[in-house]
C-alpha cells in the first residue's frame, strides 16, 4: 500500500473527502442516459435506443471519434431553456457529492446552434443551474465556451461574435472535437481575439494527437492550459518546457481509458507526469460517457497506479492552482486542503 494508508478503503474515504475543482468537463457529456430519456419524452425527440440499458451498451468506443459520434446524437435532446438548466443542475449536484468546491464547464455552442437552438437558450440554462449552485453548495464556476475542431476557423469567429452579448459569464474558450488532423493552427487568429478580449485559452492537445499539437498550442494559440496532453510524453523537450513553465494538463483517466488512449489503468502516465514535474489534475471529461465522475477518476487511477497520500494531495492542490480562480480564491482552497492533509 502506497505512502499514507493503510488500506484501499482509507484512500478511498481521503479521496472522497478531499476539496476538488474540476477542470475539464463537457456539460453534455455529463447528460445521464435517464435525462436522455426524460428530455426525449419532453421534447418528442426521437432516439435510437428503446431503454436505458440499450443507451448503456452502445457506450462502447474504440477512439475519440467512435464517441464523439454518439455524444453529438445524444445531446439533441437538449432542446429549451430548462433542458441546459436540468443537465447543469444534475451535474452540480453530482460534482457536489465529490466534494468538488469549484467547476470550470467547457460547452459546445456549435453542437446545438447547428440544430436550430438559440446561443442564449443555451448559455442562459448553463447559467442558471451555476448560479443555483453557488447558492445551494456554494460552488463557484467558470464557463469555457469550446470551437468545435472538425468545423472552420469562420466558424468558429460566428460562435465567438454570438458568445459576444454574454461575456460577463465567460472565462475562456476551448478548443475540442476531432483532434486527428485538425491542429491547433487553423485557429490562430479566433484564439488571437479571445485573447484580445480578455478571455482565458484552453485546447485539447495531445489527447490522440501528437506532441506538435501541444507544441501548437503553446506558441500559436497562446493557450492557458492543456487539454489532456498525454502525447507531450513522447517529447523530452516538451515535457521539459511545460513542467518549467508550470503549465497545467488536465488529465481525464476514465476517458484516456475509454477512448483507448491507454490499454490498461496501470498504464495509465499519470504518475510518470507527477514525477516529471508536470501540473496534472484529474478530471472526468465526459462522466456519463466514461463511467464515473471525478471521485471515480482519482479512485481508478489511485488504486492501479497505488499514488500516496502524497500524491492524492498534489493532484488536489494543481486543481486549484491551475484554475482560474483569484489567488485570494486559490489561497481559501488550499488551506482548506491542508487542513485535511
Ligand atoms: N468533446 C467532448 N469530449 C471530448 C474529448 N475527450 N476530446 C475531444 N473533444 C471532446
Ligand atoms: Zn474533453
Amino acid at each position: 500500500m502506497a505512502d499514507g494508508f493503510t488500506s484501499r478503503e482509507e484512500r478511498a474515504a481521503f479521496i472522497a473527502g478531499l476539496p476538488k475543482a474540476e477542470l475539464h468537463l463537457h456539460i453534455e457529456g455529463s447528460l445521464e442516459p435517464e435525462l436522455m430519456f426524460e428530455l426525449a419524452r419532453r421534447n418528442g425527440v426521437a432516439i435510437p435506443f428503446a431503454n436505458v440499458g440499450e443507451v448503456r451498451a452502445a457506450y462502447a468506443f474504440s477512439n475519440l471519434q467512435d464517441f464523439l459520434d454518439i455524444y453529438y446524437q445524444g445531446m439533441g435532446v437538449l432542446q429549451t431553456e430548462q433542458d441546459f438548466y436540468d443537465l447543469t443542475a444534475a451535474y452540480c449536484t453530482r460534482a457536489n457529492a465529490d466534494t468538488v468546491r469549484h467547476v470550470e464547464i467547457f460547452f459546445d455552442p456549435q453542437g446545438h446552434t447547428a440544430r436550430g437552438v438559440a446561443f442564449e437558450t443555451v448559455i442562459t440554462g448553463i447559467t442558471r443551474a451555476l448560479d443555483d449552485a453557488k447558492a445551494r453548495y456554494g460552488m463557484t464556476s467558470k464557463l469555457i465556451l469550446c470551437f468545435l475542431r472538425h468545423l472552420s476557423e469562420a466558424e468558429a469567429e460566428a460562435t465567438l461574435d454570438e458568445a459576444l452579448p454574454f461575456l460577463d459569464r465567460i472565462a475562456g474558450v476551448g478548443l475540442d472535437s476531432s483532434e486527428l488532423g485538425h491542429p491547433p493552427a487553423g485557429f490562430e487568429r479566433v484564439f488571437a481575439r479571445a485573447r484580445d478580449l480578455g478571455l482565458k485559452l484552453v485546447a485539447h492537445a495531445g489527447e490522440e494527437g501528437p506532441p506538435e499539437y501541444v507544441r501548437e498550442a503553446l506558441d500559436l494559440l497562446k493557450v492557458d492550459r492543456i487539454d489532456h496532453g498525454n502525447r507531450s510524453l513522447e517529447d523530452p523537450a516538451l515535457v521539459a518546457r511545460l513542467a518549467a513553465s508550470g503549465m497545467t494538463l488536465t488529465v481525464c483517466p476514465l476517458s484516456n481509458l475509454k477512448l483507448c488512449v491507454v490499454d490498461d489503468m496501470a498504464d495509465h502516465p499519470l504518475k510518470i507526469m507527477l514525477d516529471a514535474g508536470l501540473k496534472a489534475t484529474v478530471n472526468s471529461d465526459d462522466p456519463s460517457y466514461f463511467g464515473g465522475y471525478v471521485n471515480a477518476n482519482y479512485q481508478a487511477v489511485a488504486d492501479a497506479l497505488d499514488l500516496s497520500r502524497d500524491d492524492l494531495v498534489t493532484l488536489a492542490r494543481n486543481s486549484f492552482t491551475g484554475s482560474f480562480l483569484s489567488d485570494a480564491e486559490k489561497a481559501r482552497h488550499l488551506a482548506a486542503i491542508a487542513a485535511r492533509a
